[in-house]
């Protein structure tokens, strides 16, 4: 089909008012040519943000593993489809090719449904990134069971909070996992989160780095003798095109964290389409996204959306700075990526060691270079383009989130000229819209407002697993008929889209996604403290970092305060996890508030930034006397 790959700039405007004036005939054309039914649609799309409910390929029945790999392997059996790269460069990386990948899956479906595991049912994978990750995701999709992965970061209590709020039946695990020279004890860390977690049946635990563990009996089994019994034969569950796919959680302005459910039909065509054209993969390229499969970005660009396309996928264990910070470089060369994804953060990091470990390595296979997670500052992007790209490899800088499933503006390499910091134009069927504090889009170009899309796209998330009603509230009540995204923008003299940062009380460390209520509710755990607000401020490496302002309730004893700012941050990284610590906390005698008694983060956030020339109004305050204190603290 013509529109599968485009080619220039005119086919692209072209292809995205076709996708715009009739997105049903659009989809329906890439959906019909690319996939796997086993029943077509009855409809295209049904749709109301009223309420909201999105429906799209209504009626149409399909499992999404057959279209990721039994459909590829008559043509494409022998060829690798998860490139594993483990995190000591010393262990040879493991070639799985789409007939292996076919046989592992299937063992693992088939030892899930022994283990009583329905379609329906809830399974919480918390793995390190090694194959057994992929595999687990993708057996439960075989089976129709939802899955619903944990970073394996997250801390214990972060882990059972999730647990509960699906309901999960089943955990995978690992007894742990490797982290540059590090081991991690994660079996550990489940058995802790188990504590709080009645519905757990059973947990499945990978052996990768043979410590020694805990294993409860009738509860923990180790999976490889499983597996070794299993048959690699496991025929698909049949879905429909609306039955969840997963759960993902994502941090919203409550402690609870919102589990992001996203069903099968659409969310396989769009991250699809959008892989293939987005990176501009053609066959036998080599690709490599460095994000965890615990995040979005691992699970519709390390597994659906390049699997769906028979790609070659790199999955790697370790981190960026281990052996050495070459290694990335490494991996590239050794491999031969030619698409590479990672973070502004990670490059940022990188480009503070010079450009001498970059030339070590050959890296004339990159072909196309993306960026992820957080706006990508000016100098980060010539250091990419320059050192990393050298000057001839496109960024990519890709705007979406966990709750659209895939990329929503990008340029499509070799097709959209690009512009440092800008994350471009639209991703084909997506309609942006940039609104004002009046609640009127504004039209034209050179503006800035609220990012709105103002029509639904396939792989949107379809509700909040059991809080429809906060769906609602949080994305489809701010502006009338509009899906809001919680960032803002601005639209420039061409039309190019520029993400200028969340505009609620999330805050992005790292690429990672941080509300500022489940930290402020860890720090507020503290004894000694009274009350908290978190806040971002600009970091060299991280984009942003968290400012925290703790009010105690006994104050004028300096002494317990360094004692006090570790024990914070240890509760957080028993709460959340070390991502979500602080760095910086600033003890103080009150906190900014309005007369309704909502802290003024505004003020703070200022305050953070060392920009207090124009605090705004602060009139309004209840108090407005502690200002002036916060300031002089600050100093
Ligand atoms: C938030 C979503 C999408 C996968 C990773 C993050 C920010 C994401 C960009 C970008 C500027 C970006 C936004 C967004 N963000 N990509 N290219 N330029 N900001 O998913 O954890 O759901 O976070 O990340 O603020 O709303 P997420």
């Amino acid at each position: 089909m013509s529109n599968y790959h485009i080619k220039h700039l005119e086919e692209y405007y072209q292809v995205y008012r076709k996708s715009v004036r009739e997105p049903e005939n659009f989809w329906e054309e890439v959906a019909e040519e690319h996939f796997l039914w086993r029943k077509k649609w009855d409809k295209v799309l049904s749709w109301d943000f009223s309420k909201p409910e999105i429906k799209w390929f209504e009626g149409a029945k399909l499992n999404i593993t057959e279209n990721c790999i039994d459909r590829h392997l008559a043509t494409r059996g022998d060829k690798t489809a998860i490139l594993f790269e483990p995190n000591n460069p010393e262990e040879s990386a493991e070639h799985i090719t789409y007939k292996q990948l076919y046989e592992r899956v299937n063992k693992m479906a088939n030892v899930l449904k022994d283990q009583g595991i329905k379609k329906g049912d809830r399974v919480c994978i918390y793995v390190p990134m090694i194959p057994e990750l992929a595999i687990a995701v993708l057996a439960c999709a075989r089976i129709g069971a939802i899955h619903s992965v944990v970073f394996a970061g997250f801390s214990s209590t972060a882990l059972s909070t999730r647990i509960n709020d699906s309901d999960c039946k089943m955990v995978i695990t690992a007894d742990g996992s490797f982290r540059g020279n590090k081991t991690i004890d994660l079996k550990g860390i489940v058995d802790e989160a188990l504590e709080s977690c009645s519905g757990i049946e059973s947990v499945l635990v990978v052996k990768r780095i043979d410590s020694d563990i805990n294993m409860k009996e009738g509860r923990d089994t180790w999976l490889q003798p499983l597996l070794d019994k299993a048959s690699t034969e496991c025929p698909a569950e049949i879905m429909d095109a609306e039955d969840p796919l997963f759960i993902l959680y994502t941090s919203g302005s409550t402690g609870q964290p919102k589990g992001m459910v996203h069903t099968t039909a659409g969310y396989m065509v769009y991250t699809a389409y959008s892989f293939k054209n987005a990176f501009q993969y053609r066959e036998n390229d080599v690709y490599w996204c460095t994000a965890d499969i615990g995040w979005i970005t691992g699970h519709s660009y390390i597994i659906y959306g390049p699997l769906a396309n028979g790609a070659t996928s790199v999955l790697f264990e370790g981190v960026p700075h281990y052996p050495d910070f070459g290694r990335f470089w490494d991996i590239i060369d050794k491999h031969q990526v030619n698409q590479f994804y990672t973070a502004p953060t990670a490059i940022r990091a990188l480009a503070k060691q010079g450009s001498e470990l970059v030339d070590k390595y050959d890296l004339s296979s990159i072909k196309v270079l993306g960026s992820v997670g957080e706006p990508i500052n000016e100098e980060a992007w010539h250091w990419y383009n320059d050192i990393v790209g050298k000057n001839k490899s496109p960024i990519i800088d890709t705007w979406w989130q966990t709750e659209t499933g895939a990329i929503m503006i990008t340029p499509i390499p070799f097709v959209t000229p690009t512009k440092p910091t800008y994350a471009t134009l639209p991703f084909i069927g997506v309609q942006p819209a940039l609104i004002n504090d009046a609640g009127e889009e504004l039209k034209g170009n050179q503006v800035e407002g609220k990012l709105c899309i103002k029509f639904p796209w396939p792989s949107m998330a379809r509700t909040i697993w059991r809080n429809h009603k906060r769906y609602k509230e949080t994305y489809f009540s701010t502006y009338k008929d509009m899906y809001f995204t919680g960032d803002g923008a601005l639209r420039d003299e061409v039309g190019y889209y520029r993400i200028t940062g969340r505009v609620d009380d999330v805050i992005i460390v790292s690429g990672h996604n941080l509300g500022t209520a489940p930290i402020e509710d860890a720090v507020n755990e503290h004894p000694a403290v009274a009350e908290s607000a978190i806040v971002g401020f600009p970091h060299e490496i991280k984009g942003t970092a968290l400012y925290g302002y703790v009010t105690l309730k006994e104050t004028g004893e300096g002494r317990i305060h360094d004692n006090v700012r570790k024990e914070i941050n240890q509760l957080i990284t028993d709460r959340i996890g070390p991502i979500a610590k602080l760095d910086k906390i600033q003890f103080t005698q009150g906190l900014p508030k309005t007369r309704s008694g909502k802290i003024m983060r505004r003020i703070l956030r200022k305050i953070a930034e060392k920009d207090t020339s124009n605090l705004g109004d602060t009139s309004t305050l209840l108090n407005p006397e502690c200002v002036q204190n916060i300031i002089d603290e600050a100093l």
